[in-house]
């Protein structure tokens, strides 16, 4: 292998993140007009995890890649970029929340930047990672999803406070000259169009903080749920369809399809677009809500500590967010068995 210019990139390993306080339907049919039956009926959403008022999206994200780094087999030193999705920075202009990880890890002098891509931070980061890997730039990066969604979450609003829990994904992409070991396929795109769709209006430069940002909680995240819900089925299914024509892989041979865990209604009607049997479909939905960017890092913890996830398996992942950003990848987990 050369050491100056590798030519793929790997998927090393993955460690996640799930801060310990619950928040249970029944807490919530407290706080809103809502009941545990809509909410299970209309999302399969059962519980999801909050993270502690002093515990930040760089604690989780960091929690996450040391467990990454060291399921690598590398030290931190190893480690030659630092990448965080997020929506949910610990500080929304500066600095970044990979500044912030890099410096927990005691990671120095090391190229650190995040993405603002909401649910499909993760799978833009493969992209990022890959390219970095490619060019022969970087050996051993690291990234993370990480939100602390409940903090732009509004708890009197149930349209969008059963659906969202916090939570940190992690995962070390490597660079190798074994191409069994290689990604297949990553694709990413956006449509800016559909901005509305999914908002967080402050702060911002449209809406510096204000006395009128707090009075009309425009800190708070928005969404047209039904519109996007329809865009999301279309849209992912479609993605996913491509990814796998191109790459001439039948659904049916996929181990791990790992969609985004926003609402069960959108993984089963994908799941059966594709004819998808319930063995080969992760589900987290019920246990962590939307996580947004860790939410594909964290399914795939799941299966990885369960030892469903086996060294050489391939996985699809797929995912739809605010943006609107959606992005689908396949490649096999390189790591070793638990
Ligand atoms: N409890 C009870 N009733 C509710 C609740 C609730 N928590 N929330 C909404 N309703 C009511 C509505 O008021 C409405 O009542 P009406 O008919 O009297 O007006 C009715 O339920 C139906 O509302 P819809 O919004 O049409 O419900 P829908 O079936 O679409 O479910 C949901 C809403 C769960 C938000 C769904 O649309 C969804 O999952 N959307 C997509 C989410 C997504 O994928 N987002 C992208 C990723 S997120 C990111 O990027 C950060």
């Amino acid at each position: 292998m050369s050491q100056t210019k590798p030519l793929y990139a790997s998927f090393r390993s993955i460690g996640a993140y799930v801060p310990s306080k619950i928040l249970s339907n029944t807490e919530l049919e407290k706080m809103v007009d809502t009941t545990d039956e809509w909410i299970v009926k209309r999302t399969g959403i059962k519980e999801r995890h909050i993270a502690a008022e002093d515990e930040y999206t760089s604690d989780m994200g960091t929690k996450a890649a040391e467990l990454a780094i060291s399921r690598a087999g590398l030290e931190t030193e190893d480690i030659d970029l630092v990448l965080c999705a997020t929506v949910t920075p610990d500080y929304f202009n500066m600095p970044s929340t990979a500044c912030i990880i890099s410096d927990k890890l005691g990671i120095k002098n090391v190229q650190a930047f995040d993405i603002s891509a909401a649910c499909s931070g993760f799978v833009y980061l493969l992209t990022v990672a890959k390219a970095f890997i490619e060019s022969g730039m970087k050996k051993n990066v690291l990234i993370i999803g990480a939100e602390k969604f409940s903090t732009i979450v509004d708890y009197t609003d149930r349209s969008t406070c059963i659906l969202f829990g916090d939570g940190a994904g992690a995962a070390v992409i490597c660079a190798t000259d074994n191409k069994e070991e290689a990604f297949v396929d990553v694709h990413a795109s956006a449509d800016g169009s559909y901005a509305d769709f999914l908002v967080t209006p402050a702060p911002g430069a449209i809406n510096p903080v204000s006395e009128k940002v707090i009075k009309e909680g425009l800190n708070f995240v928005r969404m047209k749920g039904n519109e996007t819900f329809k865009l999301a089925v279309k849209t992912l299914t479609k993605d996913v369809k491509e990814i796998l024509e191109k790459n001439e892989i039948h659904a049916e041979n996929i181990p791990h399809f790992i969609p985004h865990q926003a609402n069960y209604r959108i993984i089963k009607a994908v799941g059966d677009a594709l004819n998808m049997r319930e063995d080969q479909v992760v589900l987290t939905v019920h246990k962590y809500g939307n996580t947004s960017a860790a939410s594909i890092p964290m399914a795939i913890n799941d299966i990885y500590e369960s030892g469903r996830l086996k060294k050489g398996e391939l996985m699809l992942l797929d995912t739809f967010g605010g943006g609107l950003t959606w992005a689908s990848a396949l490649l096999p987990f390189a790591g070793e068995n638990i």
